[in-house]
């Protein structure tokens, strides 16, 4: 599935957290988003998510104009989005939280774990997510409660997944994990939109990288190109 963002632009009162911001993100393709702090990144993935309304621009899917009210248009489109703050309830089995405001998994009105279960196995071993369905979240090292996210999307069949600063809570060995993760989401087909302010993850990991400063684009970049010869030099001269 192909994302276009045009002339996104989100106000709050008087400030500008985006500022006309065009993006593509073509199917099968990670895209780095890169700026520091308060340079309008999350905002930009809720808008796209449908939490924000945007106060101008939109948003086509496979090239077609789209309006996201909420989270759940978002989602039916085939967007997830695994927030930099975790949307889990600690107390309840990776299976429950995977069930809950999942309608595909409901039934009369009642979770059907039984069916959750097993789609949370078939994902797990797909992409070797070592996830057990009825552990406690609260029992899981961060790394694994950020795959029982990831797997909360692929459930609702994602196409696009937005990971925002996936991994600023994730130890190194925690982080080469999830870049694998992302590199077999990658070769099933998914896009993938990467939050990041760490220059190796982001080499490593991106197929493009759109730079975003006080709320506008910057700079892009394909990183095979200039940015792998002097990805220093390259983002020192966008002032990232
Ligand atoms: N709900 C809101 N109401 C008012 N201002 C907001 C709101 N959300 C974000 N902002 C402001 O918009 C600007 C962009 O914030 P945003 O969270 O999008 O930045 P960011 O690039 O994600 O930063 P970080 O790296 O810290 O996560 C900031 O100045 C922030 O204070
Ligand atoms: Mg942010």
């Amino acid at each position: 599935m192909k994302l276009e963002l045009k002339g996104i632009t989100k106000r709050f009162g008087s400030l500008v957290a985006n500022d006309h911001i065009d993006l593509v993100v073509e199917p099968g393709q990670v895209h780095c988003l890169l700026g520091e702090n308060g340079a309008g990144k999350s905002t930009l993935m809720n808008v796209l998510y449908g939490l924000y309304d945007p106060s101008d621009g939109e948003i086509l899917v496979d090239g077609k104009p789209v309006v996201f009210k909420g989270p759940g248009d978002a989602m039916a489109a085939g967007i997830g989005m695994v927030h930099q703050h975790f949307m889990l309830i600690p107390v309840f089995t990776v299976a429950e939280n995977v069930a809950l405001g999942n309608e595909a998994t409901k039934a009369a009105g009642f979770l059907n774990l039984d069916e959750t279960r097993r789609r949370i196995s078939e994902i797990s071993k797909q992409y070797g997510f070592h996830v057990d369905p009825d552990a406690l979240v609260e029992d899981l090292p961060v790394g694994v409660q950020q795959r029982v996210e990831i797997i909360k999307a692929l459930v609702r069949d994602a196409e696009v997944l937005i990971l925002d600063e996936p991994t600023a809570v994730l130890t190194p060995q925690e982080t080469d994990e999830l870049l694998d993760i992302i590199r077999q989401l990658k070769a099933a087909g998914k896009s993938i939109v990467f939050i990041s302010h760490k220059l190796r993850e982001v080499k490593e990991i991106s197929d493009i990288i759109t730079v975003i400063r006080r709320g506008k684009v910057v700079g892009s970049a394909d990183p095979s190109a200039s940015l792998r010869n002097s990805p220093r030099r390259w983002l020192a001269a966008r002032s990232v």
